[in-house]
């Protein structure tokens, strides 16, 4: 077993980065004359696209940087980030696909006129209109957005196998469209029609919109911290709190034998979520290990109110999805439960926390969320994954 020394624990124990640090205008090591055909103007990294430089110094692992690396991307070995190519093998172990699951009970369940409440059939709908077109949005941030300027092999190897897991979870909830004989129209189309789905998108789409742009490169300051800004936006808000009411209601569901099939879909990507966001604080905390200049007070403060402002929101989310109690589960008990998510989000980045004394409660949830029963649950689920099993509710 490969133990690699995550980020976060790198900065804790701090402090001193692993590889030496370059002044901001430091060439990287590797600078070789293949670097002097790039643009005077660009101060980004490689894209991997450059011209093959023939005979050039081979690469070394100190070479390699997360952001603003001007090395051969073509070449993942060696490795310099052992957590990323980690993530990447426990990604691939974890493989599943949506027609594997069983819907039978819930295409009975959905068609009894009798079967659920129609607080019930809300709750489905209405996430799966955020999630149908979220995973699509998230998908698109990943390959147009940030990509291009996250400048490590080893990352976007990751990056890549993430990439189709957003297309598997779009393909499972067209599945569940599909099963269930929904009108695929009117949940394609939430988001565009429905305010407490469509704010969550907004939100999220100039963060995105920003880094795509063909101009933006990084390499100043400013533009590294709005990379730094675009990752929390997504990887520690969008997937890290705007997810979490929709999976603790459906989920909610499978647990009260309803909707199994459904659930188990929910289960699965919510496994590969959790993943993707400790990729993504695992990024973040190494780009603040490699450019401490970045991470100063004016930006902790600006990351801190975008957080609060995602709780707002998702709060919302939980309000709009249910105006009345069901399941046991009441409004109120998530916004409390999106408080102890932030909090917890905002140590995983090493930011200060925002709501002392927020409790949890959802505790059946830290199955998944707590890193260290995340790992059991990881090994446990794959088991009966490969053997063909399923998940089982308790
Ligand atoms: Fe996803
Ligand atoms: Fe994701």
């Amino acid at each position: 077993m490969l133990n690699w020394e995550d980020p976060l624990a790198a900065l804790k124990k701090n402090a001193v980065p692993p590889e030496s640090t370059p002044l901001e205008n430091d060439p990287p090591a590797a600078a070789t004359a293949r670097d002097t055909r790039q643009p005077a103007d660009n101060a980004a990294g490689a894209t991997g696209l450059e011209d093959i430089a023939m005979g050039a110094g081979r690469i070394r692992v100190d070479d390699k940087r997360i952001i603003n690396c001007r090395a051969d991307l073509n070449q993942l070995v060696p490795f310099k980030y052992g957590w990323a190519w980690q993530k990447y093998l426990d990604a691939c172990a974890n493989h599943w696909m949506p027609q594997e699951i069983n819907m039978t009970a819930d295409i009975a369940l959905w068609k009894d006129p009798h079967g659920l409440t129609e607080d019930e059939r809300i709750i489905i709908k209405r996430n799966l209109g955020f999630f149908s077109t979220a995973d699509s949005l998230v998908a698109n941030n990943l390959v147009l957005a940030v990509y291009r300027h996250i400048t490590n092999p080893e990352c976007r190897q990751y990056l890549l196998r993430q990439a189709f897991e957003e297309a598997l979870h779009t393909h499972a909830y067209q599945y569940v469209v599909e099963s269930l004989g929904l009108d695929e129209g009117e949940i394609f189309n939430m988001y565009r029609e429905v305010p407490a789905v469509a704010r969550k998108a907004e939100w999220a789409l100039p963060y995105t919109r920003h880094l795509a742009d063909p101009h933006f490169h990084t390499g100043t300051p400013e533009n590294d911290r709005a990379l730094l800004r675009e990752l929390v936006a997504f990887y520690v808000i969008f997937e890290g709190i705007f997810f979490y009411v929709g999976f603790t209601q459906v989920l909610s569901m499978g647990r009260r034998n309803r909707m199994v099939g459904t659930a188990e879909q929910f289960q699965y990507i919510l496994r590969d979520e959790s993943m993707h966001m400790n990729f993504g604080i695992d990024v973040i905390n190494q780009i603040k290990i490699e450019n401490p200049h970045l991470w100063d007070d004016a930006f902790q403060a600006e990351l801190c109110a975008m957080i609060r402002e995602a709780v707002e929101l998702e709060s919302q989310y939980a309000r709009d999805t249910m105006p009345r109690g069901v399941l046991g589960l009441n409004a109120p008990m998530f916004e409390e439960y999106l408080r102890f998510i932030a909090n917890r989000r905002c140590a995983q980045i090493g930011l200060p926390e925002q709501y002392p004394g927020a409790g949890n409660p959802f505790p059946w949830m830290a199955e998944v969320l707590d890193l260290k029963k995340e790992k059991n649950f990881f090994e446990t689920r794959v088991t009966e994954y490969q053997t063909g099993g399923t998940l089982k509710w308790e």
